[in-house]
């Protein structure tokens, strides 16, 4: 198993490009399957969530080909010979998008229970409020999601109980194809919905609305096939922004788009550092010392609840009192105990952190309960005095691409270690 090992105290200077939004591809690949031709997808992250979903393609029956690291042509036009798997599901929350493509294709999906990351509970009532109101059949038994058209699909009018970026998501893919309009109310405004909206859009679908509260969709017949490039990575671009704000840098990220990232460049603004942004670029330079600040998490264009560890730890650091409250997830504070490793000063009261600033953070052993919680870790270790080991890696590498190889572009002193097995044994 592998871990990563971390030498803190060194500013992070210089250039370092973002990769493509893992949330948008895990969303754009399984859409695939609606399209009546091959597609081409460009600027995919290289990431394990995105390689389990490419993976679930291929048992479906999918012709997956890379034409660069980055790029995959999938023909998805013949016939599906296979079920995602439930390994393969339990794995990641995106398998659940599946059930929407599925559906729009071939009206009936089965899909095992879609795990993901242990930050609350996940249902999915939304998803199947949309099926059910297309015109579905909705069951879960033995833990696998089915969903079967009763009759003939039509267009409805769905208020959503919650704003949430999976049913959202799912909406549009069941829909896409229903004859009929279907107007969405209440729905999520996340850049990587307008990412999936505009790729169907690309093969002839027709969504309007995507990035405001109603989206309205009149569904066509046919989708032909197209090259599409994803989204860059917003939470990968807040992640660099945080860390070079923690180890008082000076970090430029290119290939961003500044507007999806605004709620985080005002906080990033108000712990004291510098934000210049440009056309598809951000520069941030660390102040000396960081201030405090309150964060409350909200859909967009609120503050990312994706975004909150990051900051968290960021604040460990700051001159004064800080309050985080967390409203999307139920428990996305587990890793403060692995920030209390290190010398943060940090109490939770349920969905609220009150974090008092300490002036200085200590390397510790570590380990990732979950994937922002990993990148958190990171910037604590980088910012900290001393040598920290992160233990359950894999986590961070199910949506950071390459993150070793870009923070040592800016001077990390991080490595790749091997944690030998009996040592693990013995843990046990
Ligand atoms: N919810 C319901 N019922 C539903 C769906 C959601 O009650 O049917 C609740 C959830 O329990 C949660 C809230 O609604 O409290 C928001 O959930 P949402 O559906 O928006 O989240 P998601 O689609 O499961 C995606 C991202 C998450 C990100 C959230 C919020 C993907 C694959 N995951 O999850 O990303 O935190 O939106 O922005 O897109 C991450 O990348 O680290 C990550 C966890």
């Amino acid at each position: 198993m592998d871990k990563f090992v971390i030498k803190g105290g060194t500013k992070l200077l210089g250039r370092v490009r973002a990769s493509g939004a893992k949330n948008a591809a895990v969303a754009v690949l399984p859409a695939v399957l609606i399209a009546d031709g091959p597609c081409i997808i460009e600027n995919l992250p290289m990431v394990s969530d995105v390689a389990v979903i490419l993976d679930i393609l291929t048992v479906l029956g999918a012709d997956v080909q890379f034409i660069d690291k980055c790029s995959v042509r999938i023909d998805a036009t013949g016939a599906l010979s296979g079920k995602v798997p439930v390994d393969m599901a339990r794995g990641i929350r995106a398998a659940y998008y599946f059930l929407g493509a599925l559906l729009s294709r071939e009206r009936r999906a089965s899909v095992p229970m879609p795990g993901g990351d242990d930050i609350g509970p996940r249902p999915i009532d939304q998803h199947l409020k949309i099926f059910t109101a297309l015109g579905c059949e909705c069951d879960v038994e033995y833990g696998i999601v089915s969903v079967k058209a009763k009759g003939e699909l039509s267009g409805a009018r769905v208020f959503f109980d919650i704003v949430t970026v999976g049913a959202t998501i799912n909406a549009m893919l069941a829909a896409v194809k229903t004859p009929g309009q279907t107007t969405l109310e209440n729905v999520a405004k996340e850049p990587h919905i307008v990412d999936v909206a505009n790729f169907l859009n690309s093969l002839g679908a027709d969504i309007r609305g995507a990035g405001t509260d109603v989206i309205k969709i009149r569904g066509v017949d046919y989708l032909h096939g197209g090259t599409y490039s994803i989204i860059p990575d917003q939470i990968e671009t807040g992640t660099f922004m945080a860390a070079a704000a923690a180890t008082g840098g000076d970090v430029l990220i290119t290939g961003v788009i500044p507007k999806h990232l605004e709620s985080v460049t005002d906080k990033i603004r108000m712990i004291g550092a510098t934000v210049e942004e440009y056309d598809d670029s951000i520069r941030v330079k660390g102040a000396s010392g960081i201030k405090p600040t309150n964060i409350k998490t909200m859909p967009y264009p609120g503050f990312p609840t994706d975004m909150q560890p990051l900051m968290t730890a960021l604040l460990s650091r700051a001159k004064g009192t800080s309050v985080v409250t967390e409203s999307i997830w139920d428990s996305r504070f587990k890793y403060v105990e692995e920030l209390r490793r290190m010398g943060a000063n940090i109490q939770v009261d349920g969905k609220v952190a009150i974090i008092e600033g300490v002036s200085r953070l200590t390397g510790a052993s570590v380990r990732v309960p979950d994937i922002r919680a990993g990148a958190a870790l990171i910037i604590a270790a980088l910012a900290a005095y001393g040598d920290s080991e992160i233990e359950d890696i894999c986590h961070i590498e199910r949506g950071y691409e390459d993150i070793v190889e870009k923070l040592k572009g800016l001077g990390a002193d991080i490595e790749r270690g091997y944690i030998p097995e009996e040592t693990l044994m013995q843990a046990f």
